[in-house]
């Protein structure tokens, strides 16, 4: 099957509209949200040799994280439905992009963040989009039971990844990957915290093969955060711990679905710790131009050490999905880095500063 896309792109359910549940018209919310690109690796082959590996930048995603494809299909369908409001738990992508789906369907937001845990960009997000921002005394894990509770009982639509539309859109990213390569990668990288997206990217690429858009399909490699590796422990943490706050998640509501696409792929889910994420973190805005928040780069910090380990070889093409913007994660990214230089307004100073 050979598929053309004309003329602007018009959101990931118009796009994919032949590939996800049904929709009218009329309740499609959408950012125009998709399309990311897919950038070649140009500054590691030090690190990779030749193998051909490639990022999915989903940064830049209109709220930046790859949130918005699964968010746009989530309040569509509770659109579509009726409903007046949305609820999520988040450790703050998700609050982003929720909130902003909300605003433009005219819902009210509601959200449940860690208190302390959540970085300053997504916050602002939330709270610039009208969301109710509730920080509650507790983790990830605690906020999800709540959400959960409340919406067995009380009129607001949960658009966590449990929701299966978040799942459906989400699984676009494969489609496009495999769309720009035209094959399947030999390994797709991505971060696990919740377990959703490496769930949603399996689902996708298996509904390319079965159409059969592409003819093979590559390994799934998840990779959570050391202090925060419930899936690696093989059970729930109790208190994770992670300076990657995207992925500080004990006990995966889609642990299932994640085991299925690592075993299905014949694929691996493991580890990297906060050293080797902050160390992808700097290489991919050092080396490549790439600025994306620390949990983003435990992917790439996993495609390092399984080249160090000779699982990749030469000639595979990897693909690393990044998943949210480094802008999202200021503190971050200031903390990683030496402090600017106080130097006088004066043009002999700065050159002295400059080396010159
Ligand atoms: N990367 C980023 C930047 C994230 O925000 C998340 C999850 C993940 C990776 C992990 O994806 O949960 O599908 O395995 N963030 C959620 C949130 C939990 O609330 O924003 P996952």
């Amino acid at each position: 099957m050979q598929l053309t896309r004309k003329g602007l792109w018009a959101g990931i359910i118009n796009e994919f509209r032949e590939f996800l549940p049904e929709i009218g018209d009329d309740a499609i919310v959408t950012l125009l949200e998709g399309n990311t690109p897919l950038i070649e690796m140009a500054n590691m082959k030090d690190i990779f040799g030749d193998i051909r590996l490639l990022f999915k930048f989903e940064g830049l995603n209109p709220t930046g994280s790859f949130k918005d494809r699964g968010m746009t299909f989530a309040v569509s369908k509770a659109k579509e439905d009726g409903a007046k409001a949305v609820i999520c738990a988040s450790t703050g992508n998700t609050s982003a992009s929720a909130s902003a789906y909300a605003a433009k369907a005219g819902m009210k937001s509601y959200v449940l963040v860690p208190e302390g845990s959540v970085a300053l960009g997504k916050l602002s997000q939330a709270m610039m989009h009208g969301a109710l921002v509730l920080q509650i005394k507790g983790n990830f894990d605690e906020a999800l039971n709540i959400v959960k509770d409340i919406t067995k009982n009380y009129p607001v639509t949960m658009v966590n990844s449990i929701n299966p539309y978040r799942i459906e859109g989400q699984k676009t990213a494969a489609f496009e990957v495999a769309e720009h390569l035209g094959h399947a990668p030999t390994y797709h990288f991505l971060p696990v915290g919740n377990a959703g997206n490496i769930t949603a990217y399996w689902k996708g690429y298996k509904e390319y093969k079965d159409k059969g858009v592409i003819s093979s399909l590559p390994k799934m490699m998840g990779f959570q955060a050391e202090g925060a590796a419930p899936i690696v422990a093989g059970h729930p943490i109790e208190d994770p711990q992670t300076i990657a706050t995207a992925i500080k998640i004990g006990n995966p509501a889609s642990w299932a679905a994640a085991l299925a696409a690592r075993d299905e792929s014949v694929g691996v889910i493991d580890s990297v710790t906060d050293e080797d994420i902050l160390e992808a973190y700097k290489l991919l805005a050092g080396r490549e131009g790439l600025f994306c928040e620390p949990a983003s780069a435990a992917g790439l910090a996993g495609a390092i050490r399984m080249k160090k380990e000779g699982v990749l070889n030469d000639g595979d093409t990897v693909v690393c999905t990044l998943t949210g913007h480094g802008l999202k994660d200021p503190n971050m990214a200031i903390n990683s880095c030496p402090k600017p230089l106080k130097v006088a307004a004066d043009t002999k100073k700065i050159l002295k500063a400059m080396g010159f």
